[in-house]
């Protein structure tokens, strides 16, 4: 569809691009008049308002009484509230991917022309009003803008209110399809390259006290210039003091790349249960396949041991008091088997592997340290961005979708009592 099809871009048309369900043939209800996007208004100011302003106790007559506090900034200082754009100012192209709490699609700007990305929240069983959890992911996109963070855009809404979306730059690769599609592993020169992107993403969202807890491959977009975007903030939240009632749920992070501490039950954790999904990672760029591929919690753990050798007083000190901690025996002491499971990493590759998969979070090395881990500046330097090979996208249909089995992000079911926590928005 060209652009100049597109007499009225404010009033889109709906012929071609359909976005009332995944139903391409549901011509029916898209006929019905839209009562919730007739035209977009922009809020009216008047010329006395839109020029500088006297200061708000000025400008009312002594005589005549204001209808606010004078101290208080008149109604038009604030910034103005424009109403959602509608979803038919984009046509839909194709279905990226269904995830466990969105579906993402493909799409057109009819303005601009811009291809982007749209997640659909899953609202349709929505009976508590509008989810925290996609209010956070909205809210923590927008406090991460980063050039290592996927763009959002604007939010946009359908016909019904169980009609949200959420629109974002649109980008070619996620690295889990990528690493199943790639015949060979990443070189260490573009590893270190996809590290130094990630950690940089992870600290600036750590600056901004926000807590992704569900880094993992497929959350991970990578572009054809060789640039990685984190994205999905579904399970983010905003961390510091107070901690809220109950402490923080343990139904964070997928399976694969969820901490210690988190599995032994703690009820507060830190910026520290990323780092240990950026070490999963870090792993994974390099093996190729998830490092941790457990069926449940208990192999997990002892998957766990194995490579870091069970927990000792001095390796965890804090180990003993996790809620769960008794319920598990330990091993006898064996020796940790980094080196057996990477056996092409440099001793400085190695050394900032442990130092991410470390027991004590207090001890796990943060982003902002990562980043100058000397594992990037030992030879073979990181790769330029721009010197990666491009791949066909599945996301844009240039290539099929490998269908790969890995567990899902964790139900959301604390979402309720998570709203008692100090928390976004
Ligand atoms: N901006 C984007 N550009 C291109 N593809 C994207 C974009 N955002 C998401 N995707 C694709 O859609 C998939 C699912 O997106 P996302 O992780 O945000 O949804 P989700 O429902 O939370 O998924 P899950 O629960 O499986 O993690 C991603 O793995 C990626 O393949
Ligand atoms: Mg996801």
């Amino acid at each position: 569809m060209s652009l100049s099809e597109h007499a009225e871009p404010l009033t889109p048309s709906r012929k071609r691009s359909k976005w009332r369900d995944h139903d391409e043939e549901d011509t029916q209800s898209l006929a019905q008049p839209n009562v919730q996007h007739k035209r977009r208004v922009r809020p009216k100011r008047s010329p006395e308002t839109s020029a500088s302003p006297a200061p708000a106790a000025a400008q009312f007559p002594t005589s005549t009484k204001p209808s606010h506090s004078t101290y208080v900034p008149p109604r038009t200082h604030h910034p103005p509230i424009i109403p959602s754009r509608s979803v038919y100012s984009y046509e839909r192209l194709n279905q990226i991917e269904e995830g466990s709490y969105g579906v993402v699609f493909r799409a057109r700007d009819k303005q601009t022309g811009d291809i982007v990305a749209l997640k659909k929240f899953k609202l349709d069983e929505e009976k508590n009003g509008f989810p925290i959890t996609a209010l956070r992911e909205i809210n923590a996109l927008m406090s991460c803008r980063h050039e290592n963070v996927v763009g959002v855009r604007e939010v946009v809404v359908g016909d019904t209110l169980t009609q949200v979306f959420v629109v974002m730059d649109f980008i070619e690769h996620d690295l889990k399809s990528l690493l199943t599609l790639m015949p060979l592993p990443f070189l260490q020169s573009e590893v270190k390259t996809l590290m130094l992107q990630l950690l940089s993403a992870v600290k600036h969202c750590h600056s901004n006290w926000i807590l992704h807890r569900d880094l993992k491959t497929s959350n991970l977009l990578m572009n054809n210039r060789g640039i990685i975007k984190v994205a999905d903030f579904g399970l983010a939240r905003r961390y510091g003091d107070p901690v809220g009632v109950g402490g923080m749920t343990q139904l964070v992070v997928t399976l694969w790349y969820r901490a210690p501490e988190i599995l032994l039950g703690a009820e507060t954790y830190s910026t520290a249960v990323d780092m240990w999904s950026v070490g999963c990672i870090f792993a994974e760029l390099l093996l190729k396949e998830p490092l941790f591929q457990a069926k449940g919690e208990l192999e997990l753990i002892s998957m766990i041991f194995k490579l870091l050798g069970p927990p000792t007083n001095s390796s965890w000190s804090g180990y003993s008091t996790l809620p769960l901690a008794k319920t598990i025996t330990l091993p006898s002491p064996q020796p940790p088997q980094f080196r057996h499971k990477f056996q092409y990493l440099t001793t400085a590759g190695l050394d900032l592997m442990m130092s991410l998969l470390t027991y004590d979070p207090e001890r796990r090395i943060s982003a902002e340290e990562a980043l100058q881990h000397p594992y990037f500046s030992e030879s073979p330097l990181p790769k330029h961005p721009d010197l990666f090979g491009s791949f066909p996208s599945a996301a844009a249909g240039e290539k099929k979708r490998k269908i790969f089995d890995s567990p899902s992000a964790p139900v959301r079911a604390a979402d309720y009592k998570l709203l008692t926590e100090f928390d976004i928005p």
